[in-house]
Parts: C-alpha cells; sequence; structure tokens
C-alpha cells in the first residue's frame, strides 16, 4: 500500500488553475503511459475490493478508463455512466453539480440486473456529486450496491458526505 502510494505521489501530476482559476487539476495520464505502474496500481486496487463483484459501472471519461480493467481483473461486467446524449434507447437521466460547472449523466435501460452486485468506480472523489449521481442511477436498478471505490479522495472537499450509506474505498487519500 505504501508503496502504491508512493507510486501515485509520482504519476499523478498537478496542474494548478485548470480547467479553471482555483482548482487544481490532478492528471492520471503519467500512470496510464506506465505499462508498469498501471498493472501495478490495477492489481492492488483489485486485492482492496470486495469478492463476487458482477458489475462495475464506471463513469465517463475516466471512470471508463479505470473500471474497465478493474472489471477484466474481476471478470466482472462493465457499465458505463455516460455523459448526455451518447447512449441510446432513451436511457434514464440525472442533472448534478461539479466543482466545476454541472453535467447530465445517463445509464441505459436494462443495464443492470435486479440484486446483482455491483460497485461504482471513478479516478477521482471530489466534491462528491458525480459519485452521487452515478450512485443514484446504479440504485435505480435494485442492485446490491457493495460500495464506491475511487482512485483518489481529496479528503478536503468531503465528498463522502454525499454518499453516507455507501461504502467507501479509496486507493489514494491526499488532504487536498
Ligand atoms: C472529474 C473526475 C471525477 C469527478 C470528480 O470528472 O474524473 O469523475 O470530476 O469530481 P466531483 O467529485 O466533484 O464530482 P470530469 O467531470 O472532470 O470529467 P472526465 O472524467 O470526463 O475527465
Ligand atoms: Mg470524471
Amino acid at each position: 500500500a505504501e508503496k502504491v502510494a508512493a507510486l501515485l505521489g509520482t504519476h499523478i501530476a498537478e496542474y494548478p488553475d485548470f480547467p479553471e482559476p482555483g482548482v487544481l487539476f490532478r492528471d492520471i495520464t503519467p500512470l496510464l503511459r506506465d505499462a508498469t505502474a498501471l498493472r501495478t496500481v490495477i492489481k492492488h486496487w483489485v486485492s482492496m475490493l470486495p469478492e463476487d463483484i458482477e458489475y462495475i459501472v464506471g463513469t465517463e471519461a475516466r471512470g471508463f478508463v479505470l473500471g474497465a480493467p478493474l472489471a477484466y481483473e474481476l471478470g466482472a461486467g462493465f457499465v458505463p455512466v455516460r455523459k448526455a446524449g451518447k447512449l441510446p434507447g432513451n436511457p434514464a437521466s440525472l442533472r448534478y453539480d461539479l466543482e466545476y460547472g454541472s453535467a447530465e449523466v445517463q445509464i441505459q435501460q436494462g443495464a443492470l440486473p435486479e440484486g446483482a452486485r455491483t460497485l461504482v468506480v471513478d479516478d477521482l472523489l471530489a466534491t462528491g456529486g458525480t459519485a452521487a449521481a452515478t450512485v443514484e442511477l446504479t440504485r435505480t436498478f435494485g442492485v446490491e450496491l457493495l460500495g464506491a471505490s475511487f482512485l483518489i479522495e481529496l479528503e478536503g472537499l468531503q465528498g463522502r458526505d454525499r454518499l453516507p450509506d455507501v461504502p467507501i474505498t479509496t486507493v489514494w487519500s491526499i488532504p487536498n
């Protein structure tokens, strides 16, 4: 775990005032492009997760990049929550506020079977708006929500408070 934290410290770049003044952007692309680091982090992340996960729900875009390899490793299916206008078949929609701006996310009809053991995944828990919207859409299917899991948690933004009844795991928690 300490080794992974050190790896994340060196493989996640920080960009002040992006995409807006006052926001410190965490860029995961250095982690993604380093084959060894990516594999090490995904394997460690899998070891932290509950057993018998049937579906990973990941949110566009960075929740896709990390959620798909987790699903593959776990032998689970992957279900995308997408930004509005991308999914066919009259998807369910939810509008939510973001650290910068607002967004609308969607999930396809019939995307998850009732009772399925499901985990929500994203790269970052910041204000929790994205995760809360993803959880709300996921719950409409009556799944067994095992929790939500993030590569990075920005503790100072207290995103957890938006998910009071969801077990949360984070690979790397940082103050802010
Ligand atoms: C970022 C990040 C998380 C979310 C976290 O996504 O990938 O999904 O913000 O912020 P929150 O906890 O305050 O909601 P973003 O919407 O910037 O887009 P992307 O994943 O498509 O890059
Ligand atoms: Mg995102």
